[in-house]
């Protein structure tokens, strides 16, 4: 029997993590959380709101999923690493934020760091069992989102409601708004940087309508490595949750013979700057990136009450990143000092409703 906590229960990762776990005997869900709706009779532990520690040093689990959304995550990835128990991450604002506390703890708790966003379950994948040195770069594949091969006058007046429409991916809000600006996937760059080491001019970003390649890895003899099926989370929760079992899932296999056609191209960074702001925070290092994760997640929740308009969130992220030192956090109680100031000072630049 695997012990398994389910943070963030009641989103789009929590539910399918149900389905996962109601569908294999082996996986006991001991501990649910949500952030405000009522689990009641979910678990035999449950909590809405309040410390996720709290309930992860009751809970005892083998294996913390962390779905919650946004850097309210932050303090159960820590609290996993550090004490070397298996931790399925959904929750990458909290790698992006805190990625060098991150992996001091997981080095301290030696436990598994298993990802379950798509392109990293891929990637993680595809690494598994290579050495370092056969690999030239890391390939993240991205959709594009709702406004792909859009310019950037055309996005001046786009809604919650345009920009919620994502064309392959069924998600919760945050993650779906981070899509239509490229901010998801300037956060899985860092992501993969801190989960696999490669460093940021490793890291190539191509866009793939469709979803079906999860990302590649190119090695240093040529070859490239792809993960492929359809976008279905499913199959990379059950990834992690089963790890190292590999699970049967309900996904189908792809169909090659009805005809499948892969098609790649570079992103427009011009429309979408919240990628190269990214990779910037990311190359600086310190504190950037828990800035540039905090500005955006003020900015989007702004933009998702009507407060700001979409072409904003970047510039407001832009804003948060210039104004801050980008100091290194040297323990938690750091990391949440810069991710506030980073919220004030991207919550000023918001106009009041
Ligand atoms: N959805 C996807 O397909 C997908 C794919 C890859 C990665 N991810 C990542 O997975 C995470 C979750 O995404 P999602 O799409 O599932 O989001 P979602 O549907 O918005 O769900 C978020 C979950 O987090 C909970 N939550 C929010 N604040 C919390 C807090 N302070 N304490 C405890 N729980 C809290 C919410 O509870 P309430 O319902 O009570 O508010 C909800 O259960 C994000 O980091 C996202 O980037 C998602």
């Amino acid at each position: 029997m695997k012990r398994i906590a389910l943070l963030g229960a009641t989103g789009s990762i929590g539910r399918q993590a149900l389905e996962i776990v109601d569908a294999h005997p082996e996986l006991e869900l001991v501990a649910a959380a949500s952030g405000s709706q009522p689990i009641d009779g979910l678990a035999p532990l449950t909590q809405v709101g309040g410390d996720l520690t709290d309930l992860l040093e009751r809970a005892e689990p083998d294996c913390v999923l962390n779905a919650v959304v946004g850097f309210a995550g932050v303090g159960a990835t820590l609290w996993a690493l550090e004490r070397g128990i298996d931790l399925a991450l959904a929750n990458k604002e909290s790698l992006v934020a805190a990625g060098d506390l991150a992996l001091a703890a997981h080095a301290r708790g030696g436990g598994r760091l298993l990802p379950v966003d798509s392109e990293h379950s891929a990637l993680f994948q595809c690494l598994e069992g290579r050495s370092a040195d056969h690999v030239e770069s890391l390939v993240l594949t991205a959709s594009g989102g709702p406004f792909r091969g859009r310019r950037r006058d055309e996005l001046v007046d786009v809604t919650p409601a345009e920009a919620l429409a994502h064309p392959t991916w069924n998600m919760g809000p945050k993650i779906t708004i981070d899509s239509a600006t490229l901010a998801n996937k300037g956060l899985e760059l860092v992501e993969a940087h801190f989960l696999f080491g490669v460093p940021y001019e490793r890291i190539e970003i191509v866009i793939h309508p469709t979803s079906t390649v999860h990302s590649l890895v190119r090695l240093r003899d040529g070859a490239a490595l792809a993960h492929l099926g359809y976008p279905d989370m499913r199959v990379p929760i059950s990834f992690a949750l089963t790890y190292p079992e590999r699970a049967v899932t309900p996904v189908p296999p792809l169909d090659l013979a009805g005809g499948l056609t892969l098609e790649f191209g570079a992103p427009d960074l011009e429309t979408f700057p919240l990628l190269r702001l990214a990779r910037e925070a990311g190359e600086r290092g310190g504190t950037y990136p828990c800035v540039f994760n905090a500005a955006n997640e003020v900015a989007v929740a702004a933009f998702l009450d009507g407060r700001l308009p979409f072409l904003e969130i970047a510039a407001v992220v832009e804003e948060a990143l210039a104004a801050a030192d980008g100091a290194p956090a040297r323990d938690l109680d750091e990391l949440v000092e810069a991710d506030r100031r980073a919220r004030e000072t991207a919550d000023g630049r918001i106009p009041v409703a």
